[in-house]
């Protein structure tokens, strides 16, 4: 016979802090909330943490609230994998009514805001509670039959600063024992230069197992794992660590004995929060690809470079409400931001409460002097008055405002207002919407507006959204001792601009849904994170380019990823999440919904994004504020609700209560959001390649390589002609054969200077009469006046007077003369939308080819193979690089060892090739200047060979 049950399933996301208010009173439209056993919940609260005390519910209110004995945790557990930032983890806890009444059990654990809840099942004597994803109406439905019934749970929602709470409360017989376990996943965000993860340890009483296992697995490899002891000094040297190069095992199993506060306590020390903090390496500013199971993430975080400078407004609540710690805390916080700006920065401060003052009409080179008036200015404000949000955010758009018309702002600086308030408007405009609208009229699309709520009076959606709106972020601060040092942590986070106007370029044809890809800024300590669904049926590799402005540079970088790259180590590693980048595209892409819904400006709008929303969940199994989590037992006859916090925040319980419910904090700052590093080797560009036999190649901006087999070296050398321009390279009068390449140039300019390629190439067999383009659209036989062609689509021959036109579709093409000479060219296609590079060609010339001794050109003349000395190798100004002398056709000159690119085994990447490197467009090696091989036509002979 089955046992009997009473559910109770609380999501209690409450201020832990505010407990105290809340039992000074509970209004009537909570009890109706909480529905049942309100007393027996209260008691709890106002016991604060304990997690497992038994409830004085009616029955037994007369008896002894010592039971402590009669409740055991068997074991706790804890554990935690986190895959290339992608945090999974389990709490798994299993409990004992060992009295013979029935009691409640309590599971409550914290999980952070933002975190995904995916599971939670419960067994009761063996008996399997699951739990499935539901759009929130049809799971209320559910939950409102089996009420009808007799056999359902209540649910209460509410809020938590950067927790939530998830609590579950079953009523059970004697004797019965209850495992419960939740699943929970989240993004961890890299904030001051690492990652944290937060794990709330807080099992409310002893446990006889007690174990924390944390496993790290990042591709990038592990720069350090630390594992700060945050459960107290009680506690050292129990946690262990062991790292690897990419993965990490942190272990924490106090026992019985460890676990408890003093040797005869009988209550556990074990009460806070674990955490374990790393950074990965990042050797390559463009960031790193990573791609599995058809998704890629894109993680971005550039290092080493110089800040940028800031233009920076500070709007400070000086209210009555901010009287005594708030104002002490925030003053201090004041003085130590303000000796941390940097001596490029420009700032000022206003401070309002009914009236707004200006310490500065305008801003301010941020000299010693002026910090330090600032600095008093601060010091001496004595908070009272009303507060008048909207004239103030006005007058602050006005200062720079007007500052960027009068032309005082660095075109390469990043101009933000940071306000701090602890309360609603009182004074002036009052509503939040027409505030909203005011502002952000008012804000031009470089500004950034960061809001700090101070406490729990403020409306903290507002504020999120009024950041959200203008390219800021929103946090909100305790308002107490540690209002300090948090407002110090924010504003380091923002605190250091390295870029700005960032876009993530990726090819179209290849990949989809991509989140969020450009971004206002990026801030030094932070990453940004892309993320997509890439077709990896036909695909590779994939590349992207990232542009961005940086302090003193517009900075172009490239990053390469074969699209198998990760699928060996992944799996090689049984804890590795296999499913890590569609979680983690998912986590990003319903986090931006969120977002873009909050800002939604119709309804319409709003309610096709929740239905986006809605379907997110559903596909991927996690618990968004538009659904709801029916945990039911196999026969589906008793049910419970676990329902999101509400969305709306003056919905549930009134100020009166200290709690103001709030959505979830889901901002997805815009600074936060970088990531990182994927080693972007920037010269790697595409190209292809002829076999692995000496040839001369002229190839990527127009690279040229000379092989010299007898010598056994290489010679090369790079022309910068404009595009447009044609230039020879093989003019053979006694064959009758010439070679000439036209230049077109990059997208847009790199590093001062704007790359330059073959976009054409003609081949002219005089004796045949035969012309040959090609170019990187398509290719050209041209036979007199008959002509005829092949896509780069196609694959296929054209076989016309002995001579052999060879496609390989999307590759090379090869050009035979009977049977005895030949030349490739072999095509580099980016994608369609690439923001720098145009597609280009190279060309592979074979030195057997028999040219006569006539032949000229810039590869035609080395075609019998010259001699050659280069004598004197010498350390050069660059220790890699050793410099040497050449002697050639009597000149004399310095040539420097380097490395090109040959890319006819390797088509992408491109195999380096050791040359000496002639310097000045090849001057002294080739024969007269660059410019004396500037032909008029594609298939002219040079005048003057
Ligand atoms: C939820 O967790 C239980 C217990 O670990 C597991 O059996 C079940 O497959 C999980 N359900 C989902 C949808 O992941
Ligand atoms: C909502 O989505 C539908 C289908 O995707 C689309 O046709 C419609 O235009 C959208 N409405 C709004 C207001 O965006
Ligand atoms: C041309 O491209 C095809 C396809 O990649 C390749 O197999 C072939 O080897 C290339 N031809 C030469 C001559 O390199």
């Amino acid at each position: 016979m089955k046992p009997l049950f009473c559910f109770l399933l609380l999501f209690l996301i409450s201020e832990m802090h505010s407990f105290d208010l809340i039992i000074e009173g509970i209004p009537d439209d909570l009890k109706n909330l909480l529905d049942l056993e309100v007393d027996g919940f209260l008691s709890k609260l106002m016991a604060g943490s304990g997690r497992y005390q038994r409830s004085t519910s009616d029955e037994h209110s007369g008896e002894s609230t010592d039971d402590s004995d009669k409740i055991g945790i068997y074991s706790y557990k804890v554990q935690s994998t986190i895959t290339s930032r992608l945090a999974s983890t389990m709490i798994q806890s299993k409990v004992v009514n060992n009295a013979k009444h029935p009691q409640h059990l309590v599971f409550e654990v914290q999980i952070p805001k933002g975190a995904f809840i995916d599971n939670f099942t419960m067994d009761v004597n063996g008996i399997t509670f699951t739990s499935s994803i539901k759009e929130k109406s049809e799971a209320r439905r559910m939950y409102a039959q089996a009420r009808a019934k007799g056999k359902a749970a209540g649910i209460v929602r509410s809020n938590a600063l950067d927790m939530e709470n998830f609590r579950t409360e079953v009523n059970v017989p004697g004797g019965t024992k209850v495992q419960f376990e939740i699943h929970y996943q989240e993004m961890i965000r890299r904030r001051l230069s690492s990652y944290e993860h937060t794990i709330s340890l807080r099992p409310g009483r002893l446990a006889k197992h007690l174990e924390v296992d944390i496993r790290i697995i990042e591709p990038q490899g592990l720069r350090y794992v630390h594992t700060p002891n945050t459960l107290g000094d009680h506690f050292d040297g129990i946690t262990t660590l062991s790292k690897g190069e990419k993965k990490a095992h942190i272990s924490f199993k106090p026992t019985l004995a460890q676990q408890r506060k003093c040797p005869t306590c009988s209550s556990t020390a074990v009460d806070g929060n674990f955490v374990v903090q790393y950074d990965v390496n990042r050797e390559k500013a463009a960031g790193e690809l990573e791609i599995f199971n058809g998704y890629f993430i894109h993680f971005f975080a550039p290092e080493n470079l110089d800040p940028l400078p800031k233009n920076i407004l500070f709007v400070i609540d000086v209210s009555g409400s901010m009287w005594g710690l708030k104002m002490k805390q925030t003053i201090e916080a004041m003085k130590a931001i303000l000796g941390q700006l940097q001596p490029s920065d420009q700032f000022s401060l206003l401070d309002f409460n009914h009236n707004v003052r200006c310490w500065r009409d305008g801003l301010v080179e941020a000299t010693p002097s002026q910090i330090d008036e600032a600095k008093n200015y601060i010091q001496g404000i004595h908070p009272n008055g009303g507060t008048n949000i909207n004239e103030a955010l006005l007058r602050a758009t006005f200062i720079l405002n007007e500052a960027k018309n009068l032309g005082m702002l660095d075109p390469n600086s990043v101009s933000m207002i940071v306000f701090v308030s602890d309360g609603d408007p009182t004074v002036g405009e009052l509503k939040l919407t027409t505030i909203q609208k005011n502002v952000k009229q008012n804000m031009q699309d470089d500004f950034s507006l960061h809001c700090l709520g101070i406490g729990f009076d403020v409306d903290y959606d507002f504020l999120q959204r009024l950041a959200q709106e203008n390219r800021g972020t929103a946090q909100r601060i305790f308002g107490n001792q540690e209002t300090s040092s948090q407002m110090q942590q924010f504003y380091s986070q923002v605190s250091t601009p390295l870029l700005r106007n960032i876009e993530f370029n990726y090819p179209q044809e290849s990949v989809s849904d991509i989140t969020q890809n450009s971004f206002h800024n990026y801030f030094g300590g932070s990453e940004i994170v892309v993320s997509g669904k890439v077709d990896t049926q036909n695909l590779q590799h994939l590349e992207s380019v990232v542009t961005a402005t940086a302090s003193n540079a517009q900075l172009v970088m490239e990053t390469l990823a074969d699209v198998e790259e990760l699928d060996d180590f992944m799996s090689k590693d049984k804890y590795a999440d296999p499913k890590f980048t569609e979680k983690l595209w998912a986590y990003l892409t319903v986090n931006q919904l969120l977002a873009e819904r909050n800002l939604a400006p119709t309804a319409a709008l709003k309610r096709n994004i929740t239905k986006s929303i809605l379907q997110m969940s559903l596909n991927h199994h996690i618990v968004t504020p538009f659904t709801a989590m029916v945990i039911e037992n196999p026969n589906g006859d008793e049910r419970m609700l676990a329902d999101q916090p509400r969305d709306n925040k003056k919905g549930c319980c009134p100020g009166t209560l200290g709690i103001t419910p709030k959505v979830p904090d889901k901002t997805i700052p815009s600074w936060a959001n970088p990531t990182p590093v994927a080693p972007s080797p920037a010269s790697a560009q595409k190209a292809p390649t002829f076999a692995m036999k000496p040839i001369h190649t002229v190839d990527n901006d127009p690279h040229f390589i000379i092989n010299l087999p007898k010598s056994q070296k290489n010679i090369c050398f790079n022309i910068n002609a404009e595009p447009g321009k044609i230039l020879n390279l093989v003019s053979d009068a006694d064959t009758g054969v010439v070679v000439n390449g036209q230049l077109i140039g990059a997208k847009k300019q790199e590093h001062e200077k704007l790359n330059t390629y073959f976009g054409k190439i003609g081949f002219y067999f005089k004796s045949k009469d035969l012309k040959v383009e090609v170019s990187t659209e398509m290719i050209t036989l041209k036979d007199g006046s008959y002509s005829t062609g092949l896509s780069w689509a196609d694959t296929g021959s054209i076989i016309r007077k002995r001579l052999l036109v060879s496609v390989k579709r999307e590759h090379n093409v090869t050009i035979t003369v009977d049977g005895e000479m030949s030349f490739m060219v072999v095509l580099h296609r980016v994608w369609k939308n690439h923001p720098v590079n145009v597609d280009f060609l190279g060309i592979y010339i074979p030195p057997s080819n028999p040219f006569s001794s006539k032949a000229h050109g810039l590869i035609g003349q080395f075609m019998p193979e010259p001699e050659v000395s280069i004598f004197n190798e010498r350390p050069g100004q660059d220790p890699k690089k050793p410099e040497a002398t050449m002697e050639f056709k009597g000149h004399k000159f310095t040539v420097t060892r380097g490395l090109q690119k040959d890319y006819r085994t390797d088509r992408v990447f491109g195999t380096d090739v050791q040359c000496w490197f002639v310097h000045n467009s090849g001057k002294g090696f080739i024969d007269g200047h660059y410019t004396d091989y500037l032909v008029p036509h594609l298939y002219s002979f040079l005048k003057n060979p």
